[in-house]
């Protein structure tokens, strides 16, 4: 559970390659782990970025939300996690299927790639819309430009690419391409807008749910959510669905609920003198 290496990818983004060998042996794209730092720290479900069952290793990517993050975002190469559980959650379906469109924003490239990846080797045209607020926080452009066709990019204030959202992208694309699939991952509303284009078109679109996890094994019930009118999970059934049928408006509603706790264990991190030195360098 060691890190092999660190690299900051934009501001409070980090990619941390961790040896894993149980893991990398068994992960596919879509899974996710539930990490911890320490014996008291949270569990933070995180994406499998990447894997390699060479070297027994896997691709974690972190956003800095709160002071879980932070600490973690804080280790060293040659640091270790206390323990890591996984792989977890539904392995994305890879199929032949002819023309995808894949979509992401802002951290959602990093679940995102190894789908990308993996749907581009099994013969699939993979057209890849990478969004973000600026140009600084777009991630992972070469690692998805290598694995697409067509790689297109726009930013919300225009610093990079096309200036705007990437739903206005997605619907120039499917206005040129007959696309059988849609992938989208990124914040809650940017999914849901994805869904409200392709469900006019009638095109399959498949989204995945970052809602709040606890024990990630399917136990607590924290990450439900509705999809077809139907109970999920997020950690055992997903966390790809069918976003055609995903309830967002309850989602929305559920990923609130602790963003109050999280904000304020952030603030006490920082300047309530646990002497934190995560921005330190
Ligand atoms: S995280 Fe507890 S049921 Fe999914």
């Amino acid at each position: 559970m060691e890190i092999v290496s660190k690299e900051i990818l934009a501001p409070r983004i980090v990619k941390l390659v961790v040896k894993a060998p149980a893991i990398a042996a068994k992960a596919q794209p879509g899974h996710f782990v539930v990490v911890r730092r320490s014996e008291k720290g949270e569990r933070i479900p995180l994406t499998i970025a990447d894997f390699s069952r060479e070297a027994g290793t896997i691709t974690l990517i972190i956003q800095e939300v709160g002071k879980s993050t932070a600490l973690i975002n804080a280790m060293e190469v040659g640091e270790s996690f206390l323990d890591i559980l996984g792989p977890l959650g539904t392995p994305y379906p890879i199929e032949k299927l002819g023309t995808v469109v894949a979509v992401a924003g802002g951290l959602g490239a990093a679940p995102l790639y190894p789908k990308v990846k993996a749907l581009y080797e099994a013969g699939n045209k993979v057209i890849t819309i990478l969004g973000a607020q600026t140009k600084d926080l777009l991630i992972l452009q070469d690692e998805l430009k290598a694995v697409s066709h067509q790689l297109l990019i726009t930013t919300d204030d225009g610093s990079f690419g096309h200036k705007g959202l990437v739903t206005a992208l997605l619907g120039q694309v499917l206005q040129t391409e007959t696309v059988n699939e849609v992938i989208t991952i990124g914040p809650v509303p940017m999914m849901e807008a994805c869904c409200n284009i392709t469900r006019e078109l009638g095109i399959k679109t498949v989204v995945s749910l970052n809602a709040v996890m606890v024990d990630g094994t399917g136990m607590c019930g924290g990450c439900r959510v509705t999809v077809g009118g139907e109970t999920k999970f997020c950690c055992v059934d997903g966390p790809a669905f069918d976003g055609l049928a995903v309830d967002f408006k309850e989602l929305r509603l559920r990923q609130r609920y602790y963003s109050a706790q999280e904000k304020e264990a952030y603030h006490n991190h920082h300047h309530g003198g646990e002497g934190c030195k995560c921005h330190a360098n």
